[in-house]
Formats: structure tokens, sequence, C-alpha cells
């Protein structure tokens, strides 16, 4: 779905759906900018409303007209966002993204978004409508892949109303970004009866091609040849044979320095022969979000020919119990000779994680990115929306965490000191794959840090809001391609 940008009066506009966003009117009962307008149009029926007291601007409060005289567009939607200044990001995208979940429950619907001028000190107006886009991409999207009736339905047209300079770039931007976090979200979506290591290299192959980036994908010889034994292990008890996927987007030239984003790409966690239970196995077709999130990135920095070289990595396994699973006591033998005694099957995602960090690091990455569905414990500490990182750099990290900031999402760091390497020690081989249960996902980070050399490198937990649980009015259960705009805004970040 494209999404075009326009300019003009709203009482113009055509469309079955125009969302007008406006912020709270002040003692004065004046209206902001395009509401001004429409009221002027409509013959006082905003200031009417304003005046009974129905329309407040309270942040989400909404207000649906049908039918309105002196209107082309079929429905009005208002949308309050609150104070003015006052508007975030996020809460934007809360506000939007509910309007255009609305608007797109029937087929063959167009929407068109307005907003007034934001005078916020923390969103730009064309960071606003590049939002807006995004709201226009993700909210007609949801989880009916599989259903007779999908739910949503991409919109047979979406505009972008603005006056505001340089909104086309802003709204074609937001564009692509919700485009790639829809292509995460319907990876993620999809089951593990079609989402397994060799269909996702194809998807990513396919995905490569169509925006211009280089791809390889490594098959299980060349995983043997290539030393990952780590990885290997967790796909031996799978009939799906593992594969990693290496994609480039090269854009800063020969001899820039490269940022390689790698993914944990477990297709389905069943943990293994220390087998998850029924209501622990249930959602891990998730298992594959960080590849996934990565896969998106990777399309959006293509789409928008960043000056910046990044190589994405994806390491695909599917991780099952069978008479060839790999079995406690085990002893591993990464790519970077270290040896890892295994005493949880389903401490998997850092295995594969550490052979595919060690390659990117051989690829010559001068800067890492992890993203993981790595550990409940993480969500125990953080909760379902927030993303944990973990780092051995303290400049990347908080280039990384402002890049987070700057994509209105939320990523917190956690303590990385030695007493949590400590706990990993083994006594028959290098480390262990588990730690003690406390500070899990604390471990599991120190864990990482073995295959990263000294290379700057921040890791991110996504086991939480990579996959929600239930629909709320602003966002549909499952998928919610969390990560992606971070990604990209950290790689804009080295431009
Ligand atoms: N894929 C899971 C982590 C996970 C949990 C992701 C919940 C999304 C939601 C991971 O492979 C796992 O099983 N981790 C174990 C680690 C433990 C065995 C040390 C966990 O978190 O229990
Ligand atoms: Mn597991
Ligand atoms: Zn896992």
């Amino acid at each position: 779905m494209d999404i075009s940008s326009t300019s003009g009066p709203l009482t113009t506009i055509e469309a079955d759906w125009l969302i007008v966003g406006y912020t709270a009117t002040d003692s004065s009962g004046e209206l902001d900018a395009p509401l001004s307008d429409l009221d002027e149009a409509l013959g006082g029926a905003v200031s009417r409303l304003v005046a009974a007291g129905d329309l407040t601007g309270k942040l989400s409060e909404s207000h649906l007209l049908a039918d309105v005289p002196g209107l082309a567009a079929g429905r009005l939607l208002l949308v309050g966002l609150g104070a003015p200044g006052k508007l975030t990001s996020r809460k934007l995208e809360k506000a939007l993204v509910s309007a255009t979940r609305r608007a797109s429950k029937s087929a063959e619907v167009s929407a068109a978004i307005a907003l007034p001028q934001l005078n916020s000190e923390t969103i730009s107006d064309t960071e606003a409508m590049s939002l807006a886009a995004v709201a226009l991409q993700v909210g007609c999207v949801g989880q009916g892949l599989y259903r007779a009736k999908p739910g949503r339905h991409a919109f047979s047209a979406a505009t972008v109303v603005s006056d505001v300079e340089g909104s086309a770039e802003a709204v074609a931007r937001g564009s692509v970004l919700g485009q790639a976090m829809n292509l995460t979200r319907e990876l993620v979506n999809r089951g593990a009866m079609e989402v397994y290591p060799e269909t996702f290299a194809d998807r990513a192959t396919a995905a490569a091609t169509e925006c211009g980036l280089e791809c390889e994908v490594l098959d299980e010889n060349r995983l043997r040849d290539e030393r990952m034994g780590s990885l290997m292990a967790v796909a031996q008890g799978s009939v799906r044979p593992p594969r990693v996927v290496v994609l480039r987007h090269n854009g800063g030239g020969e001899g820039a320095p490269a940022l390689a984003i790698v993914g944990k790409g477990v297709t389905f966690d069943s943990g293994g022969l220390s087998l998850k239970s029924n209501e622990g196995m249930k959602s891990m077709k998730c298992d594959m979000a960080g590849a996934a999130t990565m896969l998106g990135a990777m399309t959006a920095i293509a789409k928008l020919g960043l000056p910046v070289n990044v190589i994405g990595l994806a390491g695909l396994v599917e991780n099952m119990p069978d008479g060839n699973s790999f079995k406690l006591g085990d002893v591993l033998t990464a790519r970077n000779g270290k040896t890892i005694e295994v005493l949880n099957t389903d401490a998997e995602g850092r295995l594969v994680l550490a052979d595919v960090l060690a390659y990117a690091v051989d690829l010559g990455a001068e800067r890492l990115i992890d993203l993981a569905t790595l550990t409940g414990a993480c969500v125990v500490a953080l909760g379902e929306e927030v993303t944990g990182t973990f780092s051995n750099c303290d400049d990347w990290s908080q280039a990384v965490g402002s890049a987070a900031k700057q994509a209105g999402e939320l990523a917190w760091p956690m303590p990385m000191d030695d007493l949590f390497g400590d706990l990993l020690k083994s006594d028959v081989a290098d480390i262990k794959n588990v730690g003690p249960r406390w500070g899990g996902a604390i471990t599991a980070a120190k864990f990482l840090e073995n295959f990263v050399d000294s290379t700057p490198w921040v890791h991110m937990d996504i086991a939480g809001p990579s996959f929600a649980s239930s629909n709320k009015p602003h966002r549909e259960g499952g998928a919610t391609g969390c990560m992606v705009r971070t990604l990209v805004a950290a790689a804009e970040g080295l431009a």
C-alpha cells in the first residue's frame, strides 16, 4: 500500500475516513488550525461540540461524525492529542494507530490523516507526518493471516494531509518504516509450520532482491565448514536444517565501517529435551522475532538508501526434542573456539547467537547490535513493553539508547558487572549455557559477550515487547514490529 501526501483544505479531501488530530482547547475555547478551518466550513459545528464540552482534546478522545454536509470525506474522525506542546511520539502513535485500526475494519476503504501544528519539544511536525504514515501502514494490518474474514483491510488509498515543509519526504519515510514493521510482523505471526529456516531464508532472499540488498544464504554444509558447532547443535534435533542469512547494504562506500545487526531466528522453540510446558510453548513461533526485526530493518535501510554499510545476519534453527537432539552435558565448540557445557537445551538462543556474533566479527563488523527473544527473565525485569539493552561499551549503548528514544521506542540499559559472568563458570568447559535462576537476562547477555571480542556491542532482549498477548485499541496482538525503527535510527546515527 502506497501512501501519498497532499495539502489543501480539509473539506475537499476525498476519503472514506478523514482522521483529524486536534490538541486540547484552552479556556478561550479557541480551535487550532485544521479544526478551525473545518469549523468555518461546517458552519460552526465543531465549536458547538467544544461549547457543549464534548470536544476537549484529551489524549485519545475521539468523535466520529458521518455524512457531514460541506465535507467531501464520508466520515470525519476527530482524535484528541492532549495538551498542545506536551505531545510525545509514543502518545501520538497510540492516538493515530487507534484511529487507523478503527477505520480499517471494512474492506475497500480509503483514509486520510491531518494533524495540527504541534509545537512540541519532543516531536517535530515532520516526525509527526512520518508517524501518521506509519499508523496508516501498521494500523490496517492485523493477525488475520489465517482467517476467512481477516478483520482488517489495507486501505484502498491512504493520504497524509499537510502543508508542513518536507512532509512528502517524511511521509515516504514513515511509509517505508511501516512496511518494514509489517514485514517483521507477518513473519512472526506466521506459524512454524510454514516459517522454518529454509522458508525464512527464501523470504529474506526475495525481500533482498526487491529492495536491492546483497543476500547470501549459508546452508548446513557451509555452516559446518564455518565451524558453527554451537548453532548446529541446537538444530540437530529438528528435521528442518539450519540456515544463516547474510544481507548487505553497502551505502557507505568501500572502507567505511560496518554495523552488523544479528537476529535470533529460532523458528520454533519447544525447549528441546528441556521441553517447555504447553503454556510456555504456545507462543514460541515468535522466537524468530529477532531475525525478522533485522530483516525488516534491513529492507528499510536499503529503501531509504542510508549512507552507511550495514550487514544483517539471521541465525535460523528449529529447537526440537528428538533421538538426535543435543543433550544435557554435551560440550559444544563454538566458532571462536570456546567450549560450552549444555545444562539446559531451552537456553538455545544464546547458542545460536554465539556463532553468528562471532561470524559477524569475522566479517569485519565494527559495531554490533543483536536482537533476541532471549529470556523470560527480561520480561520479569522490565515488563511486556520495554526492551532490555546490555552492552560492553557505554558510548555505543548510549547511541543505541538515543536511537530508541528518537524512534519513540522503550529500551532500558541493564547492568553488566562481571559478577554475572562468573556465574557461567563450568566444571568441564570454558563456560556453561545457563546460570542460576536470578538475573537470568543478564547472565544470558554475559554469555553472548564471550563471542563479540572487543567490538562495541549492544544486545537487545525483545522477549516482552516483540509479541503482544492481547489486542489493544492502539495495537493488534501478536507481533509488534518493535525495534525496527530503532535499528534504522541507529544506522542513521552512524551516517
Ligand atoms: N525463547 C525463550 C525466551 C522467551 C520466553 C521468549 C518468553 C519469549 C517469551 C528462550 O529460548 C528460553 O527458553 N529462555 C529460557 C532460559 C532459561 C532456560 C535459562 C527462559 O527464559 O526460561
Ligand atoms: Mn528456549
Ligand atoms: Zn528461545
